[in-house]
């Protein structure tokens, strides 16, 4: 009897719908619990993603500039909107951000379920209103029924903000040569990369910000990236804090997938890692509020490779949506 209940207890465990992960990352996705992930609503999000409908002239969905096979990014020193207008931010990889503990380069929304409407509203973006943003949903037959199965009433914009955030929880990226290697496969990684891997930690000193299984501390640092002759060409972080000592600094970004993800930086002002490696080399771009962990670091020919290489070591498999449902 006893063990009848202990068995069923367990297949029902089995059964419980959460998101499969991939090597290297925690095991749960991490969601508010005033937003579950479901299947259903992870799927209507993805639709959501996709859809054009969301921009003023119906050509631009999310998914046109965070572009799933570069790492939801695009390629672009600055992102694209309608009418051909140019961002001077760069759109940045959307990669296992269910960890993230804010968003955009300078970290003015706090949540996903806070940040992922103010595209379709940016008239650089994607150029909508409020009442639109509810209007194109509603307007699109098979996306509103979907709306209303798994929100029960008719299409809201904080429902649509729901669904598209717990779409982007499910970008994934993980199983890597580094993940394997961290796992025990000591030949994931090349004696190259292994050396890179060494560096990245001891002499170079970039875990001093890129840490933890997302290689980022969630923090805003100033590297230099933003002082251009003389003055900051962006505010960074202190256009949200108002903090002087702010100026010019940017939340660090996670390093998955980042071999295909250039140009780099939040301006897109670097072309490649070899780029980004000398960058740092030189301590960065010195300046009135530069990061004191930004330092010359006097790399010899040899370790700057092997950094390179190992920044390589970290592109995996990347995986949207929840594949089952489809
Ligand atoms: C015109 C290109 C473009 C479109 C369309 C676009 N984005 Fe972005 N996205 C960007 C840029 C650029 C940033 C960074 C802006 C900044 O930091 O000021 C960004 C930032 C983000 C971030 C923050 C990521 C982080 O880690 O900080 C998320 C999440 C995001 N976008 C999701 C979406 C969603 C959802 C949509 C559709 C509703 C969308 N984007 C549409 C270009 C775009
Ligand atoms: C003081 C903190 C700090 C240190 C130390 C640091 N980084 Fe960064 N890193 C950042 C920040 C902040 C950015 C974003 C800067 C910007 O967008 O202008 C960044 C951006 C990057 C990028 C570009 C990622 C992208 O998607 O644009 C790469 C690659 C990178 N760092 C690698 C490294 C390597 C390799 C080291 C060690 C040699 C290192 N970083 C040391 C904070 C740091």
């Amino acid at each position: 009897m006893r063990l009848s209940i202990l068995s069923a207890s367990c297949a029902a465990l089995a059964f419980a719908e959460t998101l499969p992960v991939p090597l290297g990352l925690d095991a749960y996705v991490p969601a508010p619990a005033s937003n579950p992930m479901t299947r259903e609503k992870v799927e209507l999000g993805r639709a959501l993603f996709f859809f054009r409908g969301l921009s003023r002239d119906g050509t631009l969905s999310c998914g046109g500039c965070h572009l799933p096979e570069r790492a939801f990014t695009d390629g672009k020193p600055g992102a694209v909107g309608v009418r051909g207008q140019v961002s001077s931010r760069r759109t940045p990889p959307l990669l296992n951000r269910a960890w993230g503990k804010s968003f955009f380069w300078d970290g003015r929304a706090a949540t996903l379920e806070a940040q992922v409407l103010q595209p379709i509203l940016n008239p650089k973006e994607m150029d909508l209103t409020l009442e639109e943003i509810r209007q194109r949903v509603r307007a699109e037959e098979t996306i509103h029924r979907r709306m209303k199965q798994v929100f029960g009433r008719e299409a809201e914009n904080e429902d649509i903000a729901l669904a598209l955030a717990s779409y982007v929880r499910t970008i994934l990226s993980g199983d890597s040569p580094y993940d394997r290697f961290v796992a025990g496969d000591r030949t994931a990684l090349s004696p190259q990369q292994q050396l890179g891997l060494r560096l990245f930690r001891g002499k170079a000193n970039c875990v001093a910000c890129h840490v933890g299984p997302q290689f980022s501390d969630e923090r805003f640092h100033n590297t230099g990236t933003a002082w251009r002759n003389g003055e900051f060409v962006d505010a960074g972080r202190a256009a949200v804090s108002q903090e002087q000592a702010d100026r010019g600094a940017f939340r660090t970004p996670g390093l998955r997938e980042v071999a295909g993800a250039a140009p780099y930086m939040h301006d897109g002002s670097l072309q490649t890692l070899e780029e980004v490696v000398d960058f740092y080399d030189e301590g960065g771009r010195e300046n009135p509020e530069r990061d004191a962990e930004m330092n010359e670091l006097k790399l010899t020919m040899e370790e700057k490779r092997a950094l390179v290489e190992f920044l390589k070591s970290l592109s995996g498999k990347v995986s949207e949506g929840w594949p089952e449902a489809r």
